[in-house]
């Protein structure tokens, strides 16, 4: 199988691997709302359908007290290296719905600035159908060729946009099954079309809920307003507190874990391209802000961090009514960096909020999901098979990056499988993931699926001419 074999499928086959990605975004899987349990399902059952007419041996929807897992393996001998591709079907919510240009759940290909050859516009457009198909289309690819030398094992979970709830114990049931060398993962993003990247490192992260309870009831803003206090102004200036002058987090204790880097780790992180100037205008923003002392690529990548996701509370409808409201509430996240413990870091917040919080509000603190940082070494044959994979289709070595978003399940991978996980994503973080207008290009698409079978056919002569 050369290079230019697989550009041949790619060109026989494109418009018919954009179309099934098309009918796969038309179903609204969305994990958070259990409105959408059933149509959560029929992805399942869709990503089996595809899994098997790309050729696996097997493949079975797993059920977990929450959406299923979809499993499927393709094995071509038992002495082949082995590796498993981790994904996701499931999408975030699509709301505010009105700040779509076309309905998120119909799929439509539109040219941008950034994508001269096109994007496809849908909810989970890059996180994860695309990305996850293109995996499934390059088993096909290979297939097809019948250029296979690794076995291959498929977990696409239906639950990583709500934090992995049920996959660790599914992990935990079914470590037999699971025996590999890696894990391969496309659900992060390249530095640009033109310039490749891996990522060597995801944050962790803490969720957090906080409900301020103030008088037993809405009162009238003039009657009591002066007297009694505001929950909102009470969670605002806690909210506030929680940030020192230099941007750094307040919260006792909070940094006491972080793994600091050296100097030299700084620099080499440092040399990825970044233009400030660029980055401010696409963000429309007169300036950025983050902890003093570090870079845009450092706030991201290595430093921890903590934020407001939603705030609410008193009167939000048409026009003004005056009221002194009973309840404040807010959603804060942190996102962690490696030796910060999530468990840790949530009783840190708690004891924070409580214990600086007035005696003229009640105040209820509770966590939600979370997860551990990873980091992973470039210094082993699965990340050099995909960095040549990627220097070969794109023309440039891939840099190492730290990534600024997570995927608690990859930490806990590594604990309960010991095995490491490869992130060759092929997003960009203008894609829109989690907004309004999510969308994928499709050059990103089939560059996936024409790097993806370098990536086999690299490890897999690294790992059979260490063991001969
Ligand atoms: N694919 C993203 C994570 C991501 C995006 C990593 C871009 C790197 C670059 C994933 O689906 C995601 O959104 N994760 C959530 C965490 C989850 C618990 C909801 C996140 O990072 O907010
Ligand atoms: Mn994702
Ligand atoms: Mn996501």
């Amino acid at each position: 199988m050369t290079h230019q074999d697989i550009l041949n499928q790619i060109e026989k086959n494109k418009d018919r691997w954009l179309n099934e990605l098309i009918d796969l975004l038309k179903i609204p899987s969305i994990s958070a709302d259990p409105q959408y349990k059933q149509d959560v399902r029929r992805t399942a059952e869709k990503v089996k359908e595809l899994l098997l007419k790309a050729g696996v041996d097997m493949a079975e929807i797993c059920e977990t007290k929450g959406h299923p897992v979809v499993y499927a393996e393709k094995m071509v001998s038992s002495d082949a290296p082995t590796v498993i591709v981790y994904g996701h079907y499931d999408v975030q919510p699509a709301d505010p719905l009105d700040l779509w240009d076309s309905p998120p759940f119909e799929p439509v290909i539109k040219k941008t600035a950034i994508h001269p050859q096109g994007a496809i516009f849908a909810r989970g457009a890059c996180d994860d159908k695309g990305q996850t198909m293109m995996h499934i289309k390059a088993l096909e690819l290979m297939n097809h060729l019948n250029h296979l030398k690794c076995n291959i094992k498929f977990m696409i979970e239906g639950e990583e946009e709500v934090g992995s709830a049920h996959l660790g114990e599914w992990v935990k049931e079914n470590k037999h099954r699971l025996k590999g060398d890696v894990i391969l993962i496309s659900d992060t993003s390249i530095i640009a079309n033109d310039t490749p990247s891996i990522a060597v490192g995801l944050r962790g992260l803490c969720y957090m809920e906080v409900e301020v309870t103030g008088p037993n009831r809405d009162l009238h803003s003039g009657v009591y307003g002066g007297a009694v206090a505001n929950p909102i102004n009470i969670l605002c200036k806690l909210i506030a507190s929680c940030h020192d002058e230099s941007n750094r987090i307040t919260i006792p204790g909070f940094y006491d874990d972080v793994a600091e880097l050296s100097e030299e780790e700084r620099k080499e992180l440092n040399k990825a391209p970044l233009d400030e100037s660029e980055y401010k205008k696409d963000l429309d923003v007169q300036a950025l802000w983050g902890e003093k002392g570090y870079t845009t690529i450092e706030r991201t990548g290595i430093r921890p961090t903590l934020d407001v996701n939603g705030i609410w509370g008193g009167y939000t409808g048409e026009g003004a009514k005056t009221v002194l409201p009973s309840k404040a509430y807010a959603k804060i996240s942190m996102r962690l960096v490696p030796n910060q413990k999530p468990e840790k870091i949530a009783q840190l917040f708690q004891q924070y909020f409580e214990n600086t919080a007035p005696s003229c509000v009640k105040i209820k603190v509770k966590p939600h999901h979370g997860g551990e940082a990873y980091v992973v070494s470039t210094n082993s044959d699965a990340y050099r098979a995909a960095s040549m994979a990627m220097e070969k289709t794109f023309g440039k070595k891939p840099i190492p990056k730290r990534e600024g978003g997570s995927i608690p399940i990859v930490a806990l991978f590594k604990k309960e499988l010991g095995l490491d996980s490869i992130l060759m994503g092929f997003g960009l973080d203008s894609d829109a993931l989690h907004s309004p207008n999510e969308h994928y290009g499709v050059f990103n698409y089939f560059k996936g699926i024409e790097t993806i079978p370098l990536f086999y056919e690299y490890f897999y002569q690294m790992k059979t001419k260490k063991r001969s």
